[in-house]
């Protein structure tokens, strides 16, 4: 059993093993190309998160799909290529919207220069990205546009919040489909497409994906209050910092107006109050961390991963799929 890529990924097969280590350094060197602009500073921001690091989850689904046709087809590794082209832009984007300093282990874009260049660099990136998509035909085209179209729908939702009278956990579920299940989906369907798997294979990986994202962005907000800053590359609380009300938030909400606890009520207005301050924010991490509702989120991760494990059982069984069952593992490990 070798692991490959960064995102943990344990595999038996040793050909695919092979077909992944090599797609993935394949883009590695389609990033290190796509950022490269004749304004030596433009290269330098652009480059800034690629060579942070990143867990390539989403190259790393293209690789898988692809396996259920042929994987060296030409459009494996440039669709790759573009989905981490446009997380990476949406990572500019969302450092500055959430005011976060820290990235993949490094000061963000607006930390390291500012709100503008982060802006823009994110903007190079898409229209880079786009480029490579024009070469990849209309089809690529049409659904990276609406996944893209998705992804900006669920970052609006999060910050515009539930309209009156929409149950909130319903209204954040649907924020996760939108900002993450999208592009998650449209990674595995382009590896599906690209590598000419049946019409039938492309639309069981799209909903695996569509549910895998949800799941992974669910254990991502529970790691938002659970992991220090040496294991996510980002600052712990940022979401909390913010006030946007992730599910464990937003299940502690849901205890508190059901039990009426004096302590939940207590944790629901320390969140509430202004977390820029430091103290405040580490005592309601703390708080958070050992509290019920955590595991409630972790519960309701664990459900989504099931559901993407459902999704995949009409595939056959071969290395590949295996693979992206262990990937549902990986990802409920990850939310502890
Ligand atoms: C961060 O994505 C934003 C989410 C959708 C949770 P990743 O966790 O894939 O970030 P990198 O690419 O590894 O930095
Ligand atoms: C990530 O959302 C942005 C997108 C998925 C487009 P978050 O704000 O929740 O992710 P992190 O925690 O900053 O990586
Ligand atoms: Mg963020
Ligand atoms: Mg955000």
């Amino acid at each position: 059993m070798t692991v490959v890529g960064t995102f943990g990924l344990s595999v038996r097969d040793e050909a695919l093993e092979a077909d992944i280590q090599a797609g993935l350094t394949a883009v590695e060197e389609g990033l290190l190309e796509a950022t490269k602009s004749e304004v030596a500073f433009i290269t330098e921001a652009a480059r800034h998160l690629v060579l942070a690091g990143g867990k390539r989850f989403r190259p790393l689904l293209v690789m898988l799909a692809a396996q259920f046709g042929d994987p060296y087809a030409p459009g494996v590794v440039p669709s790759a290529v573009v989905v981490e082209l446009t997380h990476l832009a949406t990572l500019y984007h969302d450092d500055v919207m959430d005011e976060a300093s820290v990235r993949r282990g490094v000061d963000s874009a607006n930390t390291r220069w500012s709100n503008s260049v982060a802006v823009l660099t994110g903007d190079f990136l898409f229209a880079r990205a786009t480029q490579m998509l024009g070469e990849l035909g209309p089809e690529a085209v049409r659904l990276q546009s609406l996944s893209f179209e998705r992804l900006v729908t669920g970052q609006i939702q999060e910050t515009a919040g539930p309209s009156d009278g929409r149950d909130p956990v319903e209204h954040y579920l649907d924020v996760l489909s939108g900002k993450t299940g999208s592009l998650v989906a449209v990674s595995c369907r382009f590896g599906a497409m690209m590598s000419g798997a049946d019409e039938s294979v492309m639309d069981v990986l799209t909903q695996y994906g569509e549910r895998l994202g949800v799941a992974f962005q669910l254990a991502d907000d529970v790691l938002d209050i659970a992991s220090e800053s040496r294991d996510s590359g980002k600052t712990p609380g940022t979401d909390l910092r913010e006030g946007i009300p992730t599910l464990p938030v937003l299940r502690l909400r849901e205890r508190a107006a059901r039990l009426g606890e004096p302590e939940d009520i207590a944790l629901c207005e320390l969140l509430d109050s202004d977390l820029s301050d430091d103290d405040r924010l580490a005592e309601a991490l703390a708080a958070l961390r050992v509290h019920p509702a955590l595991e409630q989120a972790r519960r309701d991760t664990v459900r989504y991963v099931e559901d993407a494990r459902a999704a995949l059982a009409p595939l056959p069984e071969c290395g590949a799929k295996s693979a992206l069952l262990a990937l549902c593992d990986a990802v409920v490990h990850r939310a502890g």
